[in-house]
This record gives C-alpha cells, structure tokens and sequence, in this order.
C-alpha cells in the first residue's frame, strides 16, 4: 500500500509570511526519504498555498511522483498539460473553504467532467476523481473515464467514536464496489496516526493521501521521519498487527 504525502502545509507556513521558507520542494525530498510513493499538492484557485512556481520545480527536480489536486476548470487543465503530473485528482473547489470540504459531484457533472478527463487523457495524465464513498459517484466516475478513484474519508475520520465502524464498513463497501468496476482505489483526508489503522486494513485500497497529520507531527520528528511512521502503521494493518 502507498503512501501519498500532501505538502500543501508546508506552503501554507511559508505564505503566512510571504517568504521563502519552509519550502515544499525541500519537504518532498524529506517525504521521499521517508517512504512516500508520491507528493499531493492542491493548487488552488486562490493561490493561498502552493504556487505555480512550486510545480514547476517540484516536476523538474522530484523523483517521485507529483499528483496534482485541482478543479475541473479550462485553467487547471491547462496547467496540468503543461506540467504532466504523474497523475491529477479532480477535487471541487470553493473559495471560502478551509480544505477540500466534501467529494466532487461527479454524477452531476458528468459532461463537462468528460469532457476534462478526455482532454487530460490525451495529454498523458490519468485522472483521480475525489469522491464520497458512494455508488452513485463512483459509477459516475468510472463512466467520464477516471481510472481511480479516491474515496473521501471524512465521514469515517471526523465520526463519533460510536458512529465509527459504520463509517469504516461504508467506505470498504465504497472500495469493493469501485475495485468491481475495475477502477483503481485510494482514500484520503481527515486520517491521523490514531485512525489511519481500519482504513488502511480495507484491502481494496492501494493508496492513501494524508496531509495535515503528518505535516502537524512533522513539527516535532521532521518530515522524514513522520512519513515514515504513517507507512509503518499503515503495513501494521495490512498484515494484522494491532
Ligand atoms: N485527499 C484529498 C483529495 C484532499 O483534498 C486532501 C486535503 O487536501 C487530502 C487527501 C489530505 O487530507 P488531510 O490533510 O486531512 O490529511
């Protein structure tokens, strides 16, 4: 199972001063050495975190690869084509949020988002749709020609205690359907060192994107070194371990 690595915080410490430090390309190199199969970054509509300069240097200089979260929008298309991303996550997209807030509704928006994925396909970017754990969506995403999906695990993350195992049955019921359809699946958001553990365990789920909790522990171990922890309970669960 791997590990994708947002770095948006990072960003977001350097844009809270307008300087040039912490820097996410330094912070990829770290997650890499850490373990991590991938770097996410969001850039956003509003630039507040990461940069066009930051792409830029991040797809000339890291090795792993970059998955580059955006809104299906003519813009971001056309950035993506210009930097070829190992691989894009259609994401929805709105100013006042504080993060990616809900899944993007594909079903409404199956023409357009066609339309997108098409024109990354023949770019030679295969796309993610980021959705909630529900058949609707994920069918959707299969028929606009996503080859994975990423499965929003919020509701399972942000759960009562009490609340939990439902949450966690509805997104491993999420996964067997999208793997049935023969799509590629991921998770991601809300997930920590203290509930990564059932999630990871669902074993249609070939990859997970955390963010803020290893950028939050990072503060105190490093980046490297968070990373590695997060890849190292996430094995735990595949193989059982409590
Ligand atoms: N996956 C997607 C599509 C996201 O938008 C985010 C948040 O940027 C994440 C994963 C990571 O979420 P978190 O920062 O809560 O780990």
């Amino acid at each position: 199972m791997r590990l994708g690595v947002n770095v948006d915080h990072v960003a977001t410490v350097r844009q809270a001063r307008g300087t040039f430090e912490p820097d996410p390309v330094a912070a990829a190199y770290a997650a890499e050495r850490g373990g991590a199969a991938h770097i996410t970054i969001h850039l956003r509509e509003d630039r507040r975190h990461i940069q066009e300069r930051d792409l830029e240097i991040l797809s000339r200089t890291v090795a792993i690869g970059i998955d580059l979260e955006m809104a299906a929008t003519g813009d971001m298309v056309a950035v993506a084509l210009k930097y070829k991303p190992a691989f894009v996550t259609l994401v929805p997209e709105r100013r006042e949020e504080l993060t990616t807030e809900g899944g993007l509704d594909v079903a409404a928006g199956r023409k357009r988002l066609a339309d997108v994925v098409t024109e990354l396909g023949e770019g030679g970017v295969p796309v993610s749709t980021f959705v909630e754990p529900a058949e609707e969506q994920i069918a959707a995403s299969r028929e606009v020609g996503a080859a994975t999906v990423e499965i929003h695990t919020g509701s399972y993350a942000n759960a009562a205690a009490s609340e939990r195992p439902a949450r966690r049955e509805e997104m491993a019921a999420a996964a067997r359907f999208a793997a049935s359809l023969g799509l590629r699946v991921s998770a991601g958001h809300g997930l920590t060192y203290y509930n990564v553990k059932p999630a990871a365990a669902i074993p249609e789920l070939e990859e997970l994107n955390i963010g803020h909790s290893i950028v939050a522990r990072a503060m105190f171990v490093g980046l490297e070194e968070a990373t590695r922890q997060m890849l190292a309970l996430m094995r735990q669960a595949r193989v059982g371990f409590e």
